[in-house]
């Protein structure tokens, strides 16, 4: 009776011990919050076959995060819908909204790091912009989906256990915004998609890859050497908006029908995606000379997608446009945005071309 009593006692004990042990395990993992904006992560489709033609974004945050309950083993996940949109609908207001949001929880002791999920088609965008105004260190980890949730064989499910794998590891403390998709781990700066419709879409062009999940262990190689994050100078706490910024595509034949339209509306800025090495047509570059001279700010990038943009005529020099330098097109507006909200020197707005 004796020992039957002490074998009840000690079983007890071991079962509170474990209860104990398992909280242990609980406080001791990571706190990662999710970020849910929509896309096709969180996208649904009328039969398991459909690849397209589905809605961005139906899906809410829980039901992402229920799907996978293997992220519980990595870090104590908890998430919170920002918007719930297709990507290719993004504003500045969201940006803002989001940026503002991670500034906030990232500044608590009790947040390791955030996870973002996000359309594809404008995930390098939102990954660049936060790259230059979320003020941490902690991992901010940008991934999304090509086929939507109810596809077989969907990618969103692997690309969100790794997104929470790679903010939950300390290896991932200090290298900017990451984006990290296909088991793949790319910088916000120089990532870019590169396939329309492909799960290996996302790739920085010559430079590669930062590093890579390795059969869910997050390895990270390398580095960019441009500013970001906790060091850049910019701050959105304060802001409500943006500059208004538009890009404007050069071809053969062209005119300068968008750059007056650009003007004539007001633009404090203009990306010019010129052929070659940020080269303008001559009919488009009397107008674009016209934009200086009226205070907005020009800036050269190239449509190529690899290589840097430098300064090539005199004209261009005459005319004060600013070399995009490694940027694409549309990553070189947001760093124009936010330039334009604390200077209108050129000089200065150049200097970050080439530090951002
Ligand atoms: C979107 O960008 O929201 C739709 C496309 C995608 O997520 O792949």
């Amino acid at each position: 009776m004796k020992s039957r009593v002490s074998v009840i006692l000690m079983t007890m004990a071991m079962m509170l011990l474990g209860v104990q042990c398992a909280f242990a395990a609980a406080s001791d993992k990571p706190n990662v919050k999710i970020l849910a904006t929509g896309g096709t992560i969180a996208g649904s489709a009328a039969s398991d076959t459909a690849t397209t033609g589905y809605k961005a974004g139906a899906l809410g945050i829980d039901v992402l995060i229920n799907a996978v309950p293997e992220v519980k083993n990595y870090a104590n996940v908890s998430g919170e819908q920002i918007c719930s949109i297709d990507s290719k609908d993004m504003t500045n207001d969201i940006w803002l909204k989001l940026s503002k949001r991670c500034n906030e929880l990232l500044s608590r002791g009790d947040v390791n790091g955030i996870v973002i999920t996000h359309g594809t088609d404008t995930l390098e965008e939102t990954a660049y912009f936060l790259n230059l105004t979320v003020k941490s260190n902690k991992p901010v980890v940008i991934t999304g989906a090509m086929r939507p949730a109810t596809a077989i064989s969907a990618d969103g499910p692997m690309n969100l256990l790794n997104a929470v794998r790679v903010a939950a590891s300390p290896k991932a403390v200090g290298h900017g915004v990451l984006v990290v998709l296909n088991d793949q781990i790319n910088g916000a700066r120089d990532v870019t998609k590169t396939n329309t419709t492909s799960v290996d879409t996302f790739k920085t062009p010559e430079l590669g890859a930062l590093g890579y999940v390795n059969d869910g262990v997050p390895e990270i190689y390398r580095d960019s050497t441009r500013i970001h994050t906790a060091k850049t100078e910019f701050d959105v706490s304060n802001l409500s908006e943006l500059p208004y910024v538009k890009v404007i595509y050069g071809t053969a034949n062209d005119d300068s029908l968008f750059v007056d339209a650009a003007i004539k509306a007001g633009v404090k800025g203009i990306i010019y995606a010129g052929t070659g090495n940020g080269s303008v047509h001559k009919n488009a570059e009397a107008a674009l000379a016209k934009a200086t001279a009226a205070g907005i700010v020009v800036v050269r990038s190239s449509r190529v997608g690899t290589g840097s943009v430098i300064p090539a005529e005199q004209s261009y020099i005459d005319e004060h446009f600013i070399d995009g330098d490694s940027l694409n097109p549309q990553k070189a507006r947001i760093l124009l945005q936010l330039a334009l909200t604390k200077t209108h020197d050129l000089k200065a707005i150049q200097d970050m071309f080439h530090k951002y």
